[in-house]
């Protein structure tokens, strides 16, 4: 039930018919009796600027941001996060009183699956596949965090490019393809910030699996399918492996978080990770 009192939040995005955020924050803030709604809409690159208008004008809480937009959003926003500056890119607007902050929560969930398994990230040594906006926020993070990091992609200018933007914040570089099993055999996290795997061309594997041994951690940022063939073979080769879904979850809760005020505990979180994975598979 809506009354006088219930405020927006939403997601902006080109498209976003498929967008599981929906599903996840409308759970969380049922389950919370929470008196918000959380709506998706469908924003072209040219009508960026008027939704933002719309969103000060209406008193729109919070939105999150989608593709193509995160990077677009930047100079249209009022303030930044210090993630947000430094990834170049915004996940989450809060609307402070009309203020619009920019934030990026991508960091944080991407963080706490690690921090919940006990896996260390100080001090050891990660290889980021992808140089996209994904591979910025998790190399930002894992920076962030006290680790080494290494950036191979497919077009090496872009991994030299962020590498050179994010060196700031603590040891990055990057590396050739052919580099990759040399990384990964020093490394003990392997992050997968590319879409090879995903649904429908579910066959791809961004590693060879000869490279997958017992004591590294394998993160895969696609979350359809929730096992991808790189998980699948990680996991018969004795590897520690977290899927996408769990950060999409976690940077959802972060953001609402935010925006609501309201804390969300592991059960509920739990909780809401196996309703949006029943929504993935239908
Ligand atoms: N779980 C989550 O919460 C979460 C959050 C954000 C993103 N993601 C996922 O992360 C992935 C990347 O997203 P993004 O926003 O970073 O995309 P993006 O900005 O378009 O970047 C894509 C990256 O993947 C590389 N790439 C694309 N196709 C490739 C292929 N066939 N072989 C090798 N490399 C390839 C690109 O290389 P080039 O530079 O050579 O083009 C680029 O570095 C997507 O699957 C997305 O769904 C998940």
């Amino acid at each position: 039930m809506t009354d006088s009192r219930t405020r927006l939040l939403g997601l902006i995005g080109d498209p976003v018919e498929h967008s599981l955020s929906p599903h996840l924050h409308s759970f969380l803030l049922e389950r919370a009796g929470l008196n918000y709604r959380y709506l998706a809409f469908r924003v072209s690159r040219d009508a960026l600027g008027d939704a933002l208008a719309g969103m000060r004008a209406l008193g729109i809480r919070g939105l999150n941001v989608t593709i193509p937009h995160k990077e677009a959003v930047v100079p249209l926003l009022d303030r930044l996060s210090p993630e947000a500056e430094a990834i170049g890119a915004v996940n989450v607007i809060v609307n402070e009183d009309g203020t619009l902050v920019g934030a990026n929560t991508d960091t944080w969930g991407f963080l706490k699956p690690l921090e919940i398994r006990g896996i260390p990230v100080r001090g050891g040594r990660a290889v980021v596949v992808g140089a996209g906006g994904a591979a910025a926020a998790v190399a930002y993070a894992l920076l962030s965090a006290g680790a080494e990091v290494a950036i191979v992609n497919r077009t090496p200018e872009r991994a030299r490019e962020l590498a050179r933007r994010l060196s700031r914040f603590g040891p990055v570089g990057a590396a050739p393809v052919e580099a990759l099993p040399g990384l990964v055999r020093e490394a003990g996290l392997l992050v997968n910030a590319t879409p090879v795997g995903m649904w429908p061309r579910t066959e791809g594997s961004p590693v060879h699996p000869s490279l997958l041994r017992e004591g590294l951690t394998v993160y895969d940022l696609v979350y359809n399918p929730p096992e991808t063939r790189l998980l699948g073979e990680a996991r018969a080769r004795g590897c520690a492996v977290i899927g996408g879904l769990e950060m999409l979850v976690w940077q959802g809760v972060r953001a609402l978080e935010i925006w609501t005020g309201a804390r969300f505990g592991e059960e509920e979180v739990l909780a809401a990770m196996k309703h949006v994975e029943g929504v993935l598979r239908g």
